[in-house]
This record gives structure tokens, sequence and C-alpha cells, in this order.
């Protein structure tokens, strides 16, 4: 995939755009529109178009007590695991609300998203000078070399959130770590299920998501009526996840509400 760049240095963060060459030219998307397809695409944009900047943001923010404990049990097992990390790569980094907590003294931090709104934000974040720099990138096709950072991590269910092809998403996020590095992907564990619904159901009463369809949910999905959908990526999947990429994983679950897969790349360094 061809990709432009532009980088500008802002007094605290560096700011950088990488814009992909979409395969949907406007003359492929009209085509598509045509065949009655342009849902698909909206969907498949959903936290770029929908949920994205300040949007995004509120849906942190109204999160109900249980919530907010798993959302810092997450953030504290994410922090200590990569405690002795130089350099850190977070993929799908929405308004920077993890970003903040990576940052450390002597470490580089760097958040990719693919949406601009919500990366906007996350250049407003106040950390010293050249610690954190922001991008808009597709997390399955990073701009960025082989083994550039010693953890990648991507949290709040990613994996699912970014509707890919999870062999395609850990093995890029593999292919940027240096040997001896770790990547750290997080989903929902099964008892939360019931405080995550209930976190969806405020949001779709604020119109953040669509109203939730109960007839058309799955066990560990949500799915709302304008198309949304997040599913959930077990401690199973993540094992056999690992075990086709031929990766030797660690599972782990925190606070009864997340399931962490982590693995260590292997190699020389
Ligand atoms: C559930 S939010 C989590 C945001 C952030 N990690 C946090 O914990 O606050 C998922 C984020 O992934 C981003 N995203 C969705 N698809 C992506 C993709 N293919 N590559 C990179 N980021 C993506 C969305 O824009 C959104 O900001």
């Amino acid at each position: 995939m061809r990709v432009r760049r532009a980088i500008c240095e802002r007094g605290e963060s560096s700011w950088g755009a990488c814009v992909p060459d979409w395969p949907f030219s406007a003359a492929a998307l009209s085509s598509v529109v045509e065949r009655g397809e342009a849902r698909w695409i909206l969907v498949a944009n959903y936290y770029a178009t929908q949920l994205s900047g300040k949007r995004l943001r509120r849906c942190y923010e109204l999160a109900p007590s249980r919530v907010r404990q798993y959302l810092d049990a997450e953030m504290r097992h994410v922090v200590a695991r990569v405690q002795a990390a130089g350099s850190v790569l977070e993929l799908g980094c929405g308004y920077g609300r993890a970003l903040g907590e990576l940052v450390a003294p002597g470490r580089r931090v760097m958040g990719i998203d693919t949406s601009l709104d919500s990366l906007l934000l996350a250049r407003g974040l106040r950390v010293p000078a050249g610690r954190l720099e922001v991008a808009v990138m597709e997390a399955t096709a990073l701009a960025l070399p082989d083994r550039a950072f010693d953890a990648v991590v991507c949290i709040q269910n990613g994996i699912c959130a970014f509707r890919c092809d999870p062999q395609a998403l850990v093995r890029e996020a593999l292919r940027v770590t240096r040997p001896g590095g770790k990547v750290l992907f997080s989903s929902y564990s099964e008892p939360f299920w019931p405080h995550r619904l209930r976190w969806f159901e405020l949001q779709a009463a604020e119109g953040l998501v669509g109203e939730i369809d109960y007839s058309a949910m799955r066990p560990g999905e949500i799915v709302c009526s304008d198309g949304f959908r997040s599913g959930t990526f077990s401690a199973d999947a993540f094992v056999e996840l690992c075990r086709q990429l031929e990766v030797e994983p660690t599972v782990a679950q925190v606070d009864d509400s997340s399931v962490f897969c982590e693995v260590t790349r292997a190699g020389v360094a």
C-alpha cells in the first residue's frame, strides 16, 4: 500500500498523518453505492464517522462505577506490563485516554488511529516535549519500520472493534516489535457482560450508538440498530489465534472484566 506521510512538530508532541491510498477511489465508491453496499462501508468506518473525538470521549465519561473499575484495572495492567519498555506504540489510541498514562520519563510513545477527530484531541495532551507522537494509520498496515518498538499495545477490545482480520492485526503488531519486546491485546471477559451491556445501553440512550438490537444480539456481542457491532475475543480465541500464528501467548484474566493476551516477539535483538 502506498502512503503519503506528513509530520509536523508542534511544541509538545509531533503530529503525523499517514494517508493511505484507499482502495475506494471515488469511482469505485459510487459503484459500490449503486450496488447498494454503501451501508457496509459506513459501518466498517463506524469509529471514524460516528464514534470519534468528543463522542468517543463521552462514551468513557458516562461509564458507570463497575465499568470505571474495569477501565482502571485494564489500564493498570497495561502500564505494569510495559514498565520496562523504552518505546511503546498504541494501536487504536482514540483521543489519547491511555497515551497519557503510557508517557513516562525516558520513553517514546506513539499512538495511531484511523480517526482524525480523535487524534486531534490526543494531540492536545499535555506531555513533556518529544515524548509523544500521534498519526493517522490503519493498524493492519502500519507505515512504520520493522522492530521499531519495545512494546505494542491494543486495548479496549481493539481486536474486535477494528473489524479487521485478527491474524493480520497481530502479525503487523509483531512486525513492528523488536525481538524480546512484547505485544499486548485485551478484550472483555465473560462475567463482565451485564456491565458491558449496561454501558452500551447508556451510550445508546445518549445517541452515541444506535439503539440496542436485542433480537440480533448473540452472547458476547453488542448489536445496534444502526449497524454497530462489538464482539468479544475470548481467552480460547486468543490461544487459537496464536497457535495459527505459531507464537506462544500468555493469557490472563484481569478483574473478572478483561482478558489479556501477551506475546513476546521471538528472535535475536
Ligand atoms: C474502543 S475505541 C478505544 C480507544 C482507546 N484505545 C482507548 O482505550 O480509549 C477503538 C479505537 O480504535 C480506532 N480504530 C478502529 N479501527 C481501526 C483500525 N483499523 N486501525 C487503527 N485504529 C482503529 C477507533 O477509531 C477508536 O479510536
